[in-house]
């Protein structure tokens, strides 16, 4: 079946050679091992996303974000990269992966490929070169090694703490430790190493000869490191403002690594285009973003975001100001494969300012304590969705948000595969409960996401969210955002917006070029709405009203 509104941006016409496609591109980002699984062995694959395109150009999407699909031991969900220019056996291989860009490619659709820099997995060739290497050789020096203290180098060289908890030194058994932000599974490389700089270029190339259109950057703000002689405590690190010169994070020498990259993308026509997961202050991501870097970066201030209108408000007047003033375009994230969904925060209490964190405790009782409110969190997910599809700029979509679909709390830890879980024990629970397969049949082994069951236990729940059940069903979220990519399509006009005044202080009302209009209801009392025809709402008007908790998009 063929969406006419990604038949408008089918690459092979005119469009082609856009350079500006990016610039307000609906993304949806793929979890390649649960997203759809070709042969049975319970892990998604490059097969399985070729075999549901055609879902894809349904959805309406302009391009699939896909994170890491290279072989690893899997240790980081393949954040842990062996090898950065191959595919991992059990999804695929090259020419899979050929044919799978080729067909998204007939289908209008972009590829933005994941790029982890920042560390290689502990099986990485360097890597192991390194460990069979003696203490300042040319293979250690691609890693942060340093010698340990005490009188055999028997304890590490600081006490940091690694960002997924437990130690950040790793010993390797001659007196030398080597640094990990992550897992142990994940060294840090060394970006003072011009070896790694010229491996790095080789691997954008290998990607971009072979046609994807863009990479997202993991990790982008921690590359560049200056260690000091004398390392600081973990206290004296954490008091260290982050103003360029901190030693392990957002320094301002990190941006000669993407302005050699941006060579690169600028050696292909179009240029290919960058995503920098930065997680910085709100006023240094506009360096990440600018056209002499990697050109966009993700802004995650919504989805830290409680679902409040003044709180809304600021981020999205603050964020559309930046971009205006950095050049690029702004981006909006609701949820991702490292957070709570955003369906099931938003029906939890409320958390102030930063909701990363949002459930930790509902997550840590199994999903038992606080109540969910699983019905008001879908209510307020379908409303912020509609609001944020609506935003100038590019909306990044996690898989399994278009069905609704809700954080699955109760995996047994036998299960879990989250490093995060097995590091910080009744602490931190870990990020599988919104990486668990997508279910596309309401019956069915592994509710249709392969013949050979599921990596991660689906929950019996998941069969009236699955694709099966909403298609079709005028009322369901799969139908909303379907109806809400296609007129997106067709209404996105400049990159601008303007406020539109509301009598109460719980309404975001916005328009668009061309008199698209957003109205937001985060109270509960019903709505008056302005003049205009209605697109789409994302619960049924009452009475001519707008219910609470809920998005009207008009046309003036
Ligand atoms: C950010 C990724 O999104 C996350 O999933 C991963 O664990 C870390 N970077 C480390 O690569």
């Amino acid at each position: 079946m063929t969406n006419p509104s990604t038949a408008e941006t089918r690459i092979g016409t005119e469009r082609e050679l856009d350079p500006s496609w990016w610039r307000q591109a609906a993304v949806y980002q793929i979890y390649p091992r649960s997203f759809a699984d070709s042969d049975g062995d319970g892990i998604g694959d490059i097969r399985g996303i070729t075999s549901r395109i055609p879902y894809l150009e349904r959805l309406g999407v302009q391009a699939v974000w896909l994170s890491p699909f290279y072989p690893s031991a899997l240790a980081d969900g393949g954040y842990d990269v062996d090898d950065y220019r191959d595919v991992d056996p059990r999804l695929g291989t090259l020419e899979d992966f050929d044919a799978m860009v080729e067909a998204l490619h007939r289908a209008g659709i972009r590829v933005i490929v994941d790029i982890v820099p920042n560390h290689t997995s502990h099986r990485h060739e360097w890597f192991r070169e390194a460990l069979a290497s003696p203490k300042g050789s040319v293979a250690r020096a691609r890693y942060i090694f340093r010698d340990g203290l005490g009188h055999d180098g028997e304890l590490p060289p600081s006490d940091w703490t690694s960002t997924f908890g437990g130690p950040a030194w790793e010993p390797v058994g001659d007196g030398q430790w080597y640094f990990h932000f992550f897992a142990k599974e994940q060294p840090d490389l060394n970006w003072n190493n011009p070896e790694v700089h010229a491996d790095f270029l080789t691997t954008l190339r290998f990607w971009s000869d072979r046609g994807v259109d863009g990479f997202r950057i993991d990790v982008a703000h921690g590359l560049a490191k200056r260690l000091p002689d004398e390392l600081p405590t973990q206290a004296e690190l954490d008091a260290l403002p982050k103003d360029g010169d901190h030693p392990l994070w957002d320094r301002d020498d990190v941006h000669g690594i993407y302005a050699e990259w941006r060579a690169v993308f600028n050696e292909y026509t179009p240029a290919k285009t960058a995503v920098a997961e930065a997680w910085v202050a709100a006023d240094r991501r506009a360096r990440y973003a600018s056209a002499e870097g990697l050109g966009q970066a993700f802004n995650f201030d919504l989805l830290e975001a409680d679902f409040e209108a003044g709180r809304f408000r600021e981020i999205i007047a603050f964020n559309v100001e930046l971009a205006r003033q950095s050049g690029s375009s702004s981006t909006w994230v609701l949820s991702n494969h490292d957070v709570i969904r955003h369906a099931t925060r938003y029906g939890l209490p409320p958390r102030g300012m930063s909701t990363t964190k949002a459930g930790a405790d509902w997550l840590l009782s199994g999903g038992t304590s606080p109540v969910l409110d699983a019905a008001a969190g879908l209510r307020r997910a379908r409303a912020a969705s509609l609001l944020e599809l609506a935003l100038p700029g590019s909306a990044y979509l996690y898989q399994g948000e278009e069905l609704g679909l809700h954080e699955v709390p109760d995996i047994p830890g036998a299960s879990r595969q989250d490093p995060t879980f097995f590091r910080n024990p009744g602490v931190d629970i870990g990020r599988d409960g919104c990486r668990v397969p997508l279910p596309w049949t309401a019956t069915g082994p592994s509710y249709g996401f392969g013949p050979g069951g599921a990596h991660l236990p689906q929950p019996g729940w998941f069969a009236a969210s699955s694709v099966g059940a909403e298609d079709g069903d005028p009322g369901s979220t799969l139908t909303l955002y379907r109806t809400a990519l296609a007129l997106r399509t067709r209404l996105q006009g400049a990159e601008t917006l303007k406020w539109l005044p509301s009598e109460r202080d719980d309404v975001l009302a916005f328009e668009r070029p061309g008199g698209w209009m957003s109205i937001t209801n985060f109270g509960t009392m019903p709505l008056a709405l302005p003049e205009g025809e209605l697109l789409l709402s994302s619960v049924p008007l009452e009475g001519g009203l707008l219910p609470g908790e809920a998005t009207a998009w008009l046309q003036r």
